[in-house]
């Protein structure tokens, strides 16, 4: 018997970014959006708790307990006294290490994946408890749509959307670390203010007004990830000059999301990405898209 679970990406349409707290993480007013590129995370029953991987960039994922996947299975087992003792396989399609909190969805996909398969009972407020402690967007990762996360992401209020928005986004050639990401915003801003989500940004979803969402856009991150990753500007730029309505550093990078008017364009503009040879992939999404499912 085994239990698959789809999860999608996210891009975060606003990223707030307050001053480092005591704990050393960052508030934040985080607008995340789920986006349909989707991992699939399966688990049976097995000797052992192991982890295989395929798919682009599978090479580059953990198979050891330091995989999010493999933690959410040894939490919740914890939790319920069931031993770990599952083979977990992702089936990787979110960009690795790109902002698109690929991690996170395998987290929460191998939660809910064996919390079907050993029928704890869990209710969603365990399991988001549980997404939080593993990390700050895997919360978001499990109930997807769209979401203001506050305190260091985790905390969710479910966001209205009023229509579906096109995406391209472009896959950098290597990754960029959040803590290092992070740091790198410590020092280049030396006084945040205090993180607020945008009203003409939340109205913009509301309303699924394109126009209004693109110029409303932004991540307080992406100095940084441009600062640590040069290169990005020039994939930014390309976007840009290519049609797309708003351009920007998903997350903490180093994919670059556009944001652009309709799935026709978005065919346009990822054709012009990877024309310039400025990334190593260009992927078409929309959003919103739903959280973690049985499959
Ligand atoms: O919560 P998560 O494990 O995904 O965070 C990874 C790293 O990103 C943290 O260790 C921290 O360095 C940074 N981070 C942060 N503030 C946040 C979220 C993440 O500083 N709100």
């Amino acid at each position: 018997m085994s239990v698959a679970v789809r999860v999608p990406a996210k891009v975060n349409v606003q990223l707030a970014v307050g001053a480092a707290r005591a704990d050393g993480f960052h508030d934040l007013a985080n607008v995340f959006l789920a986006v349909g590129l989707y991992d699939e995370v399966t688990v049976a029953p097995a000797d052992e708790l192991r982890v295989t991987c395929d798919g682009p960039g599978a090479d580059q994922v953990p198979l050891d307990r330091t995989n999010l996947a493999a933690r959410a299975v040894e939490l919740l087992g914890a939790r319920y006294g069931i031993a770990p003792d599952v083979h977990i396989h992702i089936a990787k399609d979110i960009p690795v290490a790109g902002g698109m909190a690929g991690g996170s969805a395998d987290g929460a996909g191998a939660l809910v994946a064996c919390d079907a398969l050993w029928g704890t009972g869990a209710s969603r407020e365990e399991l988001l408890d549980i997404c939080a402690e593993l990390g700050s967007d895997v919360p978001f990762s499990l109930v997807g749509g769209a979401a203001l996360g506050t305190g260091r992401g985790e905390k969710l209020e479910p966001l209205e959307v009023g229509g579906a928005f096109h995406w391209v986004f472009a896959v950098a050639d290597g990754g960029l670390s959040t803590p290092a990401v992070y740091r790198e915003f410590d020092r280049l801003t030396p006084v945040a203010p205090v993180p607020e989500a945008s009203p003409a940004l939340l109205d913009a979803l509301r309303e699924g007004d394109v126009e209004a969402l693109a110029g409303a856009v932004s991540n307080d991150l992406q100095p940084a990830a441009l600062s640590l990753f040069p290169p990005l500007a020039r994939t930014l730029a390309v976007g840009t000059s290519a049609g797309a309505l708003a351009a920007l550093v998903s997350g903490s990078g180093p994919t670059t999301a556009f944001l652009v008017k309709d799935a026709g364009a978005a065919e346009g503009v990822a054709e012009a990405l990877l024309a310039s040879g400025t990334c190593r992939a260009a992927r078409v999404a929309a959003s919103p898209a739903p959280g973690a499912v049985v499959r």
